[in-house]
């Protein structure tokens, strides 16, 4: 299927159309940025790490029973997926406490969060993604009661599947968001799963393998990235 008109450019995916209506090409570009897009740097091998590693993760799922977006991997930096109606919610998981929880409750980076917490922040840049909850979502019409607990639901069990993948390769899973849409009348995990939209720490150091690189200015942020990815098992080349 042939891309064609540029319908969206995100931070760092531009979603194009197709010939079928149903589907969508999403380019992962080696843009990388931070604080809502204040911030935003050109990353070397990232569009391509990002697509690698989110196919992986988006197949993993689907065997655990998640329905998933992901269609086929186009090229590099294409992926080709279902055209989702999207909801502007995102659902975070914690395991561990980090980034915004620390800061709002003065917890202490890295505390064990059991069972772990969901959360949901409403996607709009200019307002920071501010953090709602179900009753807003409702009200102002962003989804259904029915919709909101199948996210939650859906969440859960992408925690449960990607801990245990994780822990296999010595790292810790401490937090992940995920956004969904619906796919004639299903609610369907789309974006991405990449270590842009999640946290992920070395077991044993406890060392950042995540977009906290970036965003604390750490270093070898896609260094870090494709160690992830080749101690889990992503295929890189
Ligand atoms: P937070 O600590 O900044 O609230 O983020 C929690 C997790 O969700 C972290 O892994 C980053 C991810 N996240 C995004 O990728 N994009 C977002 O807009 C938000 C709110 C969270």
């Amino acid at each position: 299927m042939q891309k064609q008109k540029l319908l969206y450019k995100g931070k760092a995916k531009s979603v194009f159309e197709t010939e079928d209506s149903d589907f969508l090409v999403l380019e992962f570009r080696d843009d990388t940025s931070a604080f809502n897009g204040e911030r935003v740097e050109q990353l070397a091998r990232k569009g391509q790490v990002n697509n690698r590693f989110n196919a992986f993760i988006m197949q993993k799922l689907a065997e655990a029973g998640v329905e998933t977006h992901f269609e086929k991997q186009l090229s590099d930096n294409e992926v080709l997926v279902k055209r989702l109606d999207m909801i502007p919610v995102e659902c975070v998981v914690r395991n561990f406490a980090a980034g915004s929880l620390v800061r709002r409750l003065g917890l202490e980076e890295g505390q064990e969060l059991s069972p772990p917490t969901y959360e949901l922040f409403f996607k709009d840049d200019a307002l920071g993604d501010p953090m709602v909850n179900e009753s807003l979502s409702i009200t102002l019409g962003w989804a259904t009661q029915e919709q909101l607990a199948e996210m939650q639901r859906l969440t859960y069990v992408v925690n449960d599947v990607l801990a245990k993948l994780f822990d296999a390769g010595d790292l810790m899973l401490i937090d992940f968001k995920l956004e969904f849409g619906v796919y004639h009348g299903r609610i369907v995990l789309g974006d991405e799963f990449s270590p842009d939209g999640c946290r992920i720490w070395d077991k044993a150091t406890k060392k950042k393998l995540d977009k906290d690189r970036f965003r604390q200015s750490l270093g070898d942020v896609i260094e870090a990235y494709e160690e992830v990815a080749q101690r889990i098992g992503v295929p890189l080349d």
